[in-house]
């Protein structure tokens, strides 16, 4: 069943000329986006810095405004200021840096309360239930409610960061880089715990990273972004042992390995520069860094699906319809 359904998202920033303060540039940050979320699945957003990974997050939690494009929750289209302040409760965010995105004025008791009282749900004893229930859920002890953030490590940091998320019971939780702000010993707890939370709440996630070793294990589908547009969506085992897109492959390749004299010589890694988002080139954004880049390539391209895959890619050109790659 699906959650959420993403169709022809496009979100594009105005930049203000200096002269004038009239927007005469746009930074076309989502640029015709479609996908969905499966009820109970973790669907993964992977892609270089800037392909606009985070703005499709804060999108969907109506902090951006998009420009155009559907968003269906639960077979509900999202269309008025109302239905975001609905997702707003549904959708829960856990950000990258919890140094940021934890108030340091508060207590955590407050920090992980704060969302019951925005959307006045429940009494006070109700709420310390609640806070003291996910308290445990997260794997702290009840001590941590009266420390304020800078008493805390940066593992329970995080920790109250996905209890206040899950406080509010929501059906999608999106992970924005949620562990990469972390030493790599306390990144594999926050893991488990994410995994086992799913799990055992029946969560869907969605969650964003660059980090490719992190989506092989724990992902059910991944999309793969550059500059704003897809390039390929499929099941993570799909993606991982057959990339279709050649920015796929490459990204797949400058992965770091434990041994790189065992790497193929033959593999594409990445080269060259991200272009930037200001002046994206024309039809496929990849085009300029693809080794197989041809005149069609100038040209836009309607997505090609194949076996429960889609490619936006001319290589694929013949195989459209056709059911095979
Ligand atoms: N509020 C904003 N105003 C103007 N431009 C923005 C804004 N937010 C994002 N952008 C631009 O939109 C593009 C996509 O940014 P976004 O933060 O979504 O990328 P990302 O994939 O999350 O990158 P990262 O991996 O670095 O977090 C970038 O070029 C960025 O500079
Ligand atoms: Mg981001």
């Amino acid at each position: 069943m699906k959650l959420l359904e993403v169709r022809n998202l496009k979100v594009f920033f105005p930049i203000k000329d200096k002269l004038f303060g009239k927007p005469d540039k746009f930074v076309k940050a989502v640029n015709d986006v479609s996908f969905h979320v499966e009820k109970g699945e973790i669907f993964s957003i992977v892609g270089e810095s800037g392909s606009g990974k985070s703005t499709i997050a804060f999108t969907l939690m109506g902090i951006y405004r998009k420009n155009n494009g559907d968003i269906v929750f639960n077979g509900k289209k999202i269309e008025n200021i109302g239905d975001f302040d609905l997702l707003r409760k549904r959708i829960q965010i856990v950000f990258q840096d919890p140094d940021s995105s934890l108030d340091p004025r508060k207590r955590v008791r407050d920090i992980i309360g704060e969302g019951l009282k925005i959307h006045k749900i429940g009494t006070k004893a109700e709420i310390n239930r609640k806070i003291e229930d996910v308290v445990e859920k997260v794997g702290l002890t009840q001590d941590i409610l009266k420390k304020y953030p800078h008493e805390l490590s940066g593992g329970q940091k995080q920790r109250v960061g996905i209890a206040r998320a899950l406080i509010l019971e929501p059906e999608l939780l999106i992970l924005d880089e949620p562990t990469a702000s972390l030493d790599v010993s306390i990144q594999a707890q926050i893991l488990n715990l994410l995994v086992e939370l799913q799990e055992r709440l029946g969560l869907t996630y969605i969650l964003i990273t660059h980090d490719l070793n992190l989506v092989k294990h724990i992902s059910d589908r991944i999309m793969v972004m550059y500059l704003g547009k897809v390039m390929e969506i499929g099941s993570t085992a799909q993606i991982m042992s057959g990339p279709l897109h050649p920015y796929t492959k490459a990204l797949l390749a400058s992965v770091p390995v434990p041994d790189p004299e065992k790497r193929n010589e033959d593999e594409e890694t990445l080269t060259g520069e991200i272009p930037s988002p200001l002046n994206p080139p024309e039809g496929c954004p990849f085009r300029p860094r693809c080794k197989y880049s041809m005149d069609d390539c100038w040209n836009e391209l309607e997505p090609i699906e194949m076996k429960e895959r889609i490619v936006f890619c001319h290589l694929y050109k013949e195989h459209e319809n056709s059911g095979g790659v």
